[in-house]
Order: structure tokens, then C-alpha cells, then sequence
């Protein structure tokens, strides 16, 4: 019999399609991040087949190495950067991921909800009525920014970056954008310009939003050197993944206020947050959540169930990321 080992809750949808199948499922029982050593022993002890992974679990040499008889990590998430894939090619183990057609929509919707809480100052202002601060109407009480008529700067417009243009484009925004190629596509649907680097689309940008996978050329893309090009008055927003943010150097900026304010719902040193960020009131913080709709995380989960019933029929799995 075919033994799936996932290592955490998931919705049931992929579950159940999995069991129809007829595989053994097990699910890790606890509801925390499994540590790479407890993986190891239960992969081991279980003999599976096949593993549904998640972002938070490293799946490098050493979890190969200890557990041959899984041929399969179906990754529950769009990206894969927690996984070896250079280890798991040489050793012919198959790895995919879940690029959910919904991710985008939820993801863009969490970037554009984060963009609009900064620019209306939602989050302090609510910590201010539950302080009991509130006295009545004042004139010049949280003074935002409107939207209307200011320039968005994407930077990635893939499936994500994409949808946030068409969004942004739709509430009468500007919109430029740097990618490694033009989109004339986008141009066309959405008027967004095309710059072409990270550094000329900086300064032009009332606010940043970052949707780039973690490589080693992103790793760090927004640091002092750039964050000193954004304009004084300009918000960033990052939902794709925390190291493309050099985080000291962001915080150390958020202080001395060299940009407005910074909406993250990932982290460079993930769970952890960088020393005084959290002190900081003009950030927003949200727990690696953009794509947490119910509509997304079931797709998801139907996704990585399919990649690996895909694999133990014999096919290549449809989304996998081994070249
Ligand atoms: C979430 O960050 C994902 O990659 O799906």
C-alpha cells in the first residue's frame, strides 16, 4: 500500500483524494511545525512513499539521506525554497509544488488590503479607539494618503504581481513595474509602465510591493542602498518572501523614518522578527497569511494531492519544479 506522510493539517479535500486512492494517510498530530528531526524519525519509522511538505519544514541532504524510501515531496505551497532541489535531483527524488490558480487572487488581495490599511493608517488607528484615546472629531487625526492618482511599483509581474496591477489599475492608481522581461500585455490592460530596474522604479513608486520568488539575485533586493532611493513619503509591501528584505536595514529605516511606513506578512529570520520591528508604529504585521483564503488552501490541497497521485500513477507530476 502507498503511504503518504503529510506534516501537518491540511484541508480535507486533498486528504480525501489521496484516501480514495486507496493510500495510507498520516497526518503529524500535532498542531506546531514539525522540527527536521522528528521528520526524520517518522519517515523513517513509517517507511512512506510520499510526503506532503510545507514551507516551514527543510527538506534538505540529511532528510534524503535518512529516508530513501520517499520518492516524493509534493511541496503545499507555491514556492519551494525550503527544499534541496539540486539534492533531490541527483538522487531522482521528484519535488513539486501547489501553485494554486486562487493564490493569486488571495495573495493580491492580502497585498492590496495591507497597501490600503497603510496609506488610511487602519491598524494605529484601531489601536487608538481600543487604547480608549479617542476624545471625538478631530481635524487632523490619522492623516493618510488617498490612492487615487499615485504610482504603485511592482516589482514581479508574475501571476501575482499581475493580478495586483489589475486591482491597483481599478482604484485609479499609476502603476510601473521591473520584471526580467516587458509585459506589453499589462501595459495594454492596465496603462503600467515599464521600468527597467528595481533602482528606477524606486523612486517613482508611492508604494513598493515585492512579488519575486527567494533566488540568490532576490535575496536582499530591497537593502539600505535601495530603501534610500524610496521616497520619504512611500510605503513597501511584502508578501512574497521575508529575505528579499535585507529586515535590519528596513527597520533601522522605519525609525528614522526614511519611508513612511512597511506592510510584511513575511519575515527574513521567520517566525522571528527583527530586533524593534514590532515596536515600530508604522508597520504592519500579519503572520504569513496572504494566501489563507478557504477558497485558496482547499485548491491547494487538492494540487499537492494530485502531483503525488500523478507520481505513484506513473505520470510526471503536473506542477513539478525539477528541471
Ligand atoms: C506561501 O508563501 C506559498 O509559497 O504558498
Amino acid at each position: 500500500m502507498t503511504k503518504i506522510f503529510i506534516t501537518r493539517k491540511i484541508p480535507e479535500a486533498g486528504i480525501t483524494l489521496l484516501k480514495q486512492k486507496g493510500y495510507q494517510v498520516d497526518v503529524y498530530p500535532k498542531d506546531q511545525i514539525m522540527s527536521q528531526r522528528e521528520l526524520i524519525r517518522t519517515l523513517k519509522k513509517g517507511a512512506y512513499d510520499g510526503v506532503i511538505s510545507l514551507l516551514t519544514d527543510k527538506i534538505d541532504a540529511t532528510v534524503f539521506e535518512a529516508a530513501p524510501s520517499v520518492k516524493i515531496f509534493a511541496n503545499y505551497a507555491s514556492g519551494f525554497d525550503n527544499i534541496d532541489l539540486v539534492q533531490a535531483k541527483n538522487r531522482g527524488v521528484a519535488v513539486s509544488n501547489a501553485p494554486a490558480p486562487q493564490t493569486s487572487e488571495s495573495v493580491a488581495e492580502h497585498t492590496l488590503a495591507l497597501a490600503l490599511a497603510l496609506a488610511a493608517r487602519i491598524v494605529e488607528a484601531d489601536e487608538y479607539m481600543r487604547q480608549g484615546k479617542y476624545k471625538g472629531w478631530d481635524p487632523m487625526l490619522y492623516i493618510g494618503m488617498d490612492v487615487l492618482g499615485k504610482t504603485l511599483g511592482i516589482v514581479g509581474v508574475g501571476r501575482i504581481g499581475g493580478r495586483v496591477a489589475h486591482y491597483a489599475n481599478g482604484l485609479g492608481m499609476k502603476i510601473v513595474y521591473t520584471d526580467v522581461a516587458r509585459n506589453e500585455e499589462l501595459e495594454k490592460d492596465t496603462g503600467a509602465t515599464y521600468c527597467v530596474s528595481v533602482d528606477e522604479l524606486l523612486p517613482l513608486s508611492d508604494i513598493v510591493s515585492l512579488h519575486v520568488p527567494l533566488l540568490d539575485s532576490t535575496r536582499h533586493l530591497i537593502n539600505a542602498e535601495r530603501l534610500a532611493r524610496m521616497k520619504s513619503t512611500a510605503f513597501l509591501v511584502n508578501t512574497s518572501r521575508g529575505p528579499v528584505i535585507d529586515e535590519i536595514a528596513l527597520t533601522k529605516a522605519l525609525k528614522e523614518k526614511k519611508i513612511a511606513g512597511a506592510a510584511l506578512d513575511v519575515f527574513e529570520f521567520e517566525p522571528k522578527l527583527s530586533s524593534g520591528l514590532a515596536k515600530l508604529p508604522n508597520v504592519i504585521l500579519t503572520p504569513h497569511i496572504a494566501s489563507a483564503s478557504l477558497e485558496t488552501r482547499d485548491q491547494m490541497a487538492e494540487i499537492a494531492a494530485n502531483n503525488i497521485i500523478d507520481f505513484f500513477e506513473g505520470r510526471m507530476p503536473r506542477n513539478s519544479v525539477i528541471k
